[in-house]
């Protein structure tokens, strides 16, 4: 591995610290640059790559935990460590659940520093090797699968790829709208410039706007400095619009201004500000029938579907099945230290044959689960879960796999796997009260356990809440 060439960057504001550490890894042959706060190292990433920022918590401006949540927020992935001072564990600890690599502690003994360093650039490169291992049998864009509407797909990214126009994905729920997204941004002239994605379902409406155009120093209350917005965050990349049916009207307008004007205000804010941003919108709306039912803007819609692009739902392209059930099994064999070569003929029949409303996302759970629980080296049908007639699949687990994105040395298998177990668990558990608006009897007969032994497990799962919330849902909807 090429560690000794790796290209790290130390956040400092005491410039005799900033000497002392810049002048140890320099020595183990690093390629080394300093920075002197946070805004400044912000700068010099936007530059250059690096694969490690080794950063002090307390500095004036922008402290190392803000740097951190604005380096996962840019979505750079190199890693980083943070100096602290006796007394601020608990921040570090914070800083470790948000993603940092590790911590030292002030004052620091510098062969701790040089294996944390280590440990850091080998987890870096193992990460990169993981995202270069994915495409495997893959095409360039690394979509699996040979039917006619992968292969349509592909010919349309050849073309669109490398242009400035704005794209509009469609297709159900885990069909891949993301995957397209990264890959039209990989593909393109930006491909080293930012890919920054915003989830308008995810954030309230409340603070969208923020988000988007970024606000002045006293705009609202709390908006204690001036943060840029995504717009000013993707400038000479990409701006991916997830779930863009999900905009609020009000929004919709400033949002066609903004693309019609190529400018926008940040909120709080007189000046305009131009940016250059190639845009990329997703939906699993019929954005058509929203626009029919008055709830889209039709200027809106047109301005974003400029390239249409649609993915059919997997249930349309089943042959695709025979193709990303092997690459699924063998990622997860990697992840999880298993080695499960195949899978039946029967058990794929009972794959191709089902509905898949959740598509790929949920294949790939549904591999990840059976080979989780297979104590064979072929997956037969007994290791499926057992699908049900509304093509509800108990089996969805809905995140990603406890040794996905941190790429994280785990404790020990063991434990790996019992995490795994009480996450299926859990979230069968979840599935099964939400199927029965939270009703405790039906949702314990329904998974063939007791009452009793479902509401233990309710308690040792923190769901109890969620059944009265359940219920208040219900109970909206009923109303
Ligand atoms: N053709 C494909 N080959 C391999 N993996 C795929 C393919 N299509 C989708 N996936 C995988 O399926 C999962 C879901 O894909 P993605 O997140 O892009 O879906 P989505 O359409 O954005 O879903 P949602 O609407 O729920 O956000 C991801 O893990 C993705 O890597
Ligand atoms: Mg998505």
């Amino acid at each position: 591995m090429s560690s000794k060439a790796s290209r790290i960057l130390i956040v400092e504001d005491e410039a005799n610290m900033r000497r002392i550490l810049s002048a140890m890894l320099s020595r183990d042959g690093y390629k080394v640059e300093t920075a002197g706060n946070g805004r400044q190292a912000l700068e010099l990433l936007g530059k250059g790559s690096f694969q490690l920022v080794v950063s002090d918590l307390r500095m004036p401006q922008m402290d190392g935990l803000e740097l951190l949540s604005e380096l996962r927020r840019r979505g750079m992935a190199c890693e980083l460590i943070l100096i602290t001072a006796h007394g601020t564990i608990e921040t570090a600890v914070e800083a470790m659940k948000n993603g940092a690599f590790d911590f030292i502690t002030k004052p620091f003994d510098a062969a701790e520093l040089k294996i944390k360093v280590g440990n850091a650039l080998r987890t870096y490169e193992k990460r990169q090797l993981d995202a270069k291992l994915t495409p495997e049998g893959a095409d360039r864009y690394n979509f699996i699968g040979s039917s006619p509407a992968i292969r349509e797909l592909c010919r349309i990214l050849d073309k669109v790829a490398d242009s400035p126009t704005t794209v509009l994905v469609t297709g159900e729920s885990g069909t891949g709208k993301e995957l397209v997204a990264q890959a039209i941004h990989r593909h393109s002239a930006r491909a080293d410039k930012p890919f920054i994605r915003i989830n308008v379902a995810a954030i309230p409406e409340t603070l969208l706007e923020s988000e988007l155009f970024g606000h002045e120093k006293g705009a609202f209350t709390g908006a204690v400095a001036l943060k840029p917005g995504r717009f000013e965050l993707a400038d000479s990349g990409t701006l991916f619009l997830d779930e863009i049916g999900e905009t609020p009207k009000e929004l919709q307008v400033k949002l066609l201004r903004c693309l019609q004007e190529r400018e926008f205000e940040r909120v709080g804010g007189l000046k305009s500000i131009k940016f250059d941003v190639r845009l990329i919108a997703a939906t699993n709306k019929d954005l058509e029938a929203e626009v029919a039912a008055g709830r889209f803007r039709q200027d809106l819609f047109y301005r974003l579907n400029v390239v249409p692009i649609h993915l059919p739902p997997l249930r349309e392209r089943s042959e695709d099945i025979e193709e990303l059930v092997p690459y699924f099994i063998e990622r997860f064999n990697k992840r999880l230290g298993r080695s499960v070569e195949g899978i039946t003929p029967g058990a794929m029949a009972k794959l191709r044959a089902y509905r898949w409303p959740g598509n790929i996302r949920e294949l790939e759970n549904v591999v990840e689960r059976s080979i989780l629980l297979a104590d064979g080296h072929i997956l037969d049908v007994e290791n499926l879960p057992t699908f049900s007639r509304h093509g509800v699949s108990p089996a969805s687990l809905g995140e990603s796999s406890p040794l996905g994105a941190e790429g994280r040395t785990p404790s020990s298998l063991k434990q790996v796997v019992k995490e795994h177990t009480r996450r299926v668990e859990r979230h069968v558990i979840q599935q099964a009260l939400g199927e029965t608006g939270g009703n405790v009897t039906r949702a314990a007969e329904a998974l063939g356990i007791s009452r009793k032994s479902l509401q233990m497990k309710m308690k040792e799962y923190g769901l109890r809440n969620q059944r009265s919330e359940l219920k208040q849902n219900r109970g909206d909807l009923h109303s």
